[in-house]
């Protein structure tokens, strides 16, 4: 296995790249799978997450490449609609294929996600979407077995309740080539349901109300192949700011660019400004100065344009930093605090009750061997090693690089100290010498 070895107190500087979302890029991926014939999607991270999805769309029948930045997708055949247990257990989007296949075969077999690392994440407001158009819809040893009677679903409307981006992109590709007319109401409007929404658009769909929270959808007999660029990693810029905040030289500047600011959303700015650092936004670039001292701000996440939950445990770490008492509350995912044992480890104080961890700041963390829980908790454990005094081994990167291109190479071109090295987790550690 690997783990990244930071050795903590060297300050951020400099500028640092946001990469291309993860979250936007898949279901551009699924929805080439509407068209026949080649796809070239721009602006693709090179992740574990993408590589999992693209096999995901190679077991359906399509040829999926790198090219440059991006990715060509051939989706010309299309034969094998059903995305395996294998795949689906390991990254819930492969969920995106029911509706990709649904539209574009008019059937699907596609294994039920199962549990996440933080608690319940289910799919029945997809499944209830889905079902709205018109999809006959079976559960099969674990799978969910969906088909349009007479090969194109009629269409049909469905309200959101929660809003969920996964619901909203999973209906939309579905509906897109049905036969009728669609309403989603309660759309998510995150910035990953407008860029797919627009490359929908490229390849010919026809939709109402992108942005808003009611998007109407004609159906289309098939989608054409489009050239796409997908947008910057909004959750990765949050994450650069926040070590910037916590980790920059107090009055110097350390500049995020290729970024897409207006992406984050106001609560997100909002909080950040209130800490204390400064934030002058360009077009492309973010720049934060941190200050001589941070103030402690509560947050509570929202769905778009809320304080992102994929933020919140970096969050924790900026309490943790600043002098006083803060608390974060997750209104989207109340369990997702698996971060916080592994903080203690490094001497963050903090408790959870139920949805809310209140953080007491102002103590210096230390360097400890902690373990990675899910994608965003390693992070959070990367931006904890940095301001610890001596050593911290973060294990299990496996989760950090499903969502995070190169991140010890862009830290470590910005001062640092931190590396990647492989371990045995099993070893079983020895007694000294007498
Ligand atoms: C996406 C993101 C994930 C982020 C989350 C919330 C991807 C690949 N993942 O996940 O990183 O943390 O948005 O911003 O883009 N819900 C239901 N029933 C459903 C679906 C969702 O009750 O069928 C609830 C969820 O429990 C949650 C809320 O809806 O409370 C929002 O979840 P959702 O937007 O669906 O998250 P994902 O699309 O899975």
């Amino acid at each position: 296995m690997e783990k990244l070895v930071i050795r903590g107190g060297q300050p951020l500087q400099g500028s640092l790249p946001i990469s291309a979302s993860k979250n936007a890029a898949l279901p551009l991926m699924a929805a080439s799978l509407l068209a026949p014939g080649v796809t070239r999607l721009g602006n693709i991270p090179r992740l574990r997450d993408i590589t999992t999805f693209s096999h995901v769309l190679r077991i359906a029948g399509a040829e999926v490449t790198r090219s440059g930045d991006g990715l060509e997708v051939d989706a010309s055949r299309i034969f094998f609609p059903e995305a395996p247990y294998e795949l689906v257990k390991k990254m819930r989007a492969s969920f995106y294929m029911l509706g990709a296949l649904l539209g574009r075969c008019g059937k699907a077999r596609v294994s039920l996600p199962g549990g996440c690392a933080w608690g319940p994440r289910p799919v029945n407001l997809h499944i209830d979407g889905i079902k709205a158009l018109g999809a006959s819809i079976d559960l099969d040893e674990g799978y969910v077995v969906a088909s349009s009677p007479g090969g194109r679903l009629d269409g049909g409307t469905f309200k959101l309740d929660p809003s969920s981006v996964g619901a909203t992109v999973n209906i939309l590709l579905a509906a897109s080539t049905a036969r009728g007319g669609s309403r989603i109401e309660n759309a998510a409007i995150e910035p990953d349901v407008v860029v797919c929404c627009e490359m929908l658009q490229a390849m010919g769909a026809r939709l109402g109300g992108v942005g808003t929270r009611t998007i109407e959808v004609e159906g289309v007999p098939l989608l054409r192949p489009a050239a796409f660029s997908n947008c910057p990693d909004r959750i990765e810029l949050g994450t650069f700011m926040i070590a910037a905040a916590i980790a920059g030289i107090p009055g110097e500047t350390v500049t995020l660019t290729r970024a897409h600011p207006g992406h984050l959303g106001e609560d997100f700015m909002e909080a950040f400004r209130q800490t204390g650092a400064d934030c002058d936004i360009g077009a492309n670039t973010v720049s934060v100065t941190a200050p001589e001292e941070l103030t402690s701000v509560s947050i509570t996440t929202g769905i778009y344009p809320g304080f992102p939950t994929d933020l919140q445990a970096q969050w924790s770490v900026l309490l943790a930093c600043c002098p006083g008492t803060g608390s974060v509350t997750d209104t989207v995912y109340g369990d997702r605090f698996n971060h916080i044992p592994e903080l203690a480890r490094m001497g963050v104080r903090a408790q959870v009750s139920g949805n809310r961890v209140v953080v007491k700041g102002g103590t210096q963390l230390k360097g400890a061997r902690v373990m990675s829980t899910d994608l965003r908790a390693s992070v959070s454990l990367v931006l904890a090693g940095m301001v610890a005094s001596g050593t911290t081994h973060v294990g299990r990167i496996y989760h950090l690089d499903r969502g995070y291109e190169k991140l010890e190479d862009k830290l470590s071109a910005c001062g640092i100290d931190i590396r990647r090295e492989r371990y045995d987790e099993f070893a079983t550690p020895q007694r000294p010498d007498p």
